[in-house]
């Protein structure tokens, strides 16, 4: 309705549309609500987004959106905490092409003030294991295949996963992976389409490794 309301001001000063067609002080609400004031984190498992570059937050949003990184489920720290996890691949998959442009320039001009050097390390122990995860589905079963930078397989210290649609919770399972010699197997009622597997693994030097892993199931 505020949308609305804004659009027919606009219009009746004749304003252009392109000045108001992102609402940038709702959408930094909600990312400082988690990333804190100014993009400017206190938490170390969320980063500082004030003062990154703009390049940087801009490529950071876009691979969100096509599940290009891991994306970690979180509180929000500020605000109204109760509200449910978020992660930022559904942050960002609700985001316009404008909407992003606005925000990587609203952040990229903010100071970048030093946080917790927590979560960079966690990010950089898990790029180090070099691993690579490709899923796959045939006969009732889905395969998720680890690998190491060299193409072998890797077995993992500890795997959950979670099995569910991009678009609704509904059909969310919980696969009871095994790991067979070379990838990890387990039966799954699959219909044709999208799913996604949500993976939290540990490698057997202890460092944790999170990703989703996109499957695509053919009809038939
Ligand atoms: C529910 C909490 C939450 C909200 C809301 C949220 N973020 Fe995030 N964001 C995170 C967490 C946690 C990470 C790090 C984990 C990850 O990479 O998945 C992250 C990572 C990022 C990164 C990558 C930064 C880096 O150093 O790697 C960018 C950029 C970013 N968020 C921008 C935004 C913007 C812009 C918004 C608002 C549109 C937003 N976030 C809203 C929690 C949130």
């Amino acid at each position: 309705m505020k949308v609305l309301q804004i659009s027919l001001l606009a219009l009746a000063l004749g304003l252009s549309g392109a000045a108001l067609a992102v609402d940038i002080g709702e959408l930094t609400v909600m990312c400082d609500d988690c990333h804190g004031p100014q993009g400017a984190s206190a938490n170390s498992d969320v980063p500082t987004i004030g003062g990154q570059s703009t390049e940087f937050i801009d490529d950071s949003l876009h691979s969100f959106q096509i599940w290009g990184r891991p994306c970690i489920k979180s509180l929000y720290r500020y605000g109204d905490t109760s509200r449910p996890k978020a992660d930022m691949c559904k942050v960002a998959a609700g985001l316009s092409d404008e909407d992003i442009t606005a925000l990587s320039s609203h952040y990229g001009e903010l100071p970048f003030v030093p946080a917790s050097q927590e979560f960079d390390a966690r990010r950089t122990a898990q790029e180090a294991l070099g691993w690579s995860v490709y899923a796959s589905a045939q006969d009732g079963q889905v395969k998720l295949e680890i690998t190491d930078r060299d193409g072998n397989p890797v077995e993992v210290a500890k795997l959950t996963a979670t099995l569910g649609r991009a678009t609704h919770v509904k059909d969310d399972q919980n696969p009871d992976f095994q790991f067979n010699g070379q990838a990890y197997v387990a039966p799954a009622k699959l219909g044709a389409g999208n799913w996604n597997i949500r993976m939290v693994a540990r490698a057997q030097n202890g460092t944790e490794f999170t990703q989703r892993v996109i499957l695509h199931v053919a009809k038939g």
